[in-house]
């Protein structure tokens, strides 16, 4: 098989042509994500040489509003490229799904928090492995400071709770806003309402803090390498897609 070696340069947060346009004359493969058919039009236009689709399950930063479902095929339709799915994919059924929605790769980031090598706190793993499907929440501008007018999906927590149980006050208004909740291992603070990923030497009161997730959180119930994970995933889908020693 040949694999290509050439730099890639994955752009996300926002419909830039022009980015993409100065990728590509540096020569670098250029992975876009999008959040619609329309995003994914401009960006095949642009140069971009595969199309990453997020849906709104994913976890983390969510630029669009569409459920992976129904976003992969439309965008699929809409351009020339690769695609790959990205959003609620944990298992190998959720690949071969995505696969046969015409996907040339799924783009997965919850699941892999579950793995050895991710660089999160014990509370924050701890939490992931306990979750349910139905525990995450998408919100336009809860964890704004540092990052504003970016919606994302995270585990529902206290910090969430309470700021629902005061009425989803806007920013500048909410319960403890820029309450010390914990130290990075720099030393430097982290406030309440802050966007950051809580590292394992991450201090305070780490379950009040950013706990980045998507839907597809309920199938992370174990930690493996993340080795055994993409392995794991690729052999079922394989099966489901009922392709044997073929590879996808
Ligand atoms: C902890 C975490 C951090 C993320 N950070 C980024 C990031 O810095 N840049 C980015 O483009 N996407 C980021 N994402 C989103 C992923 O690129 C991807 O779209 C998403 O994880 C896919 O959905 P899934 O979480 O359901 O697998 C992050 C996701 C998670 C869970």
């Amino acid at each position: 098989m040949h694999r290509s070696r050439r730099a890639r340069c994955f752009i996300f947060w926002g419909m830039e042509p022009k980015a993409i346009e100065r990728a590509k004359t540096e020569g670098l493969v250029v992975l876009m994500s999008v959040g619609s058919a329309e995003e994914a039009k401009i960006a095949a236009d642009a140069g971009a040489d595969v199309i990453v689709a997020q849906g709104w399950e994913a976890g983390g930063h969510v630029w669009g509003q569409v459920s992976t479902l129904a976003l992969v095929p439309a965008v699929v339709d809409a351009v020339d490229k690769p695609v790959v799915a990205a959003g609620g994919i944990a298992d190998g059924r959720a690949m071969a799904a995505a696969m046969m929605l015409g996907t040339s790769g799924v783009w997965i980031g919850t699941r892999l928090l579950a793995s050895r090598e991710a660089t999160i706190h014990q509370t924050y793993r701890t939490r992931l492995l306990e979750a349910s499907e139905s525990d995450t929440e998408w919100a336009h501008d809860l964890y704004d400071i540092d990052w504003p007018d970016a919606p994302h999906r995270a585990l529902r927590n206290s910090t969430l709770q309470a700021w629902k149980k005061a009425g989803s006050l806007a920013p500048g208004k909410r319960p403890n806003e820029n309450q010390v909740i914990g130290h990075r291992p720099t030393g430097e603070p982290v406030v309440r309402y802050q966007s950051y990923t809580p590292l394992p030497e991450t201090s305070g009161d780490v379950e009040a803090m950013s706990l980045w997730a998507g839907q597809g959180v309920a199938q992370a119930r174990k930690v493996s390498s993340a080795k055994d994970i993409v392995n794991e995933i690729y052999q079922d889908a394989k099966k489901h897609l009922n392709i044997g020693s073929t590879a996808l």
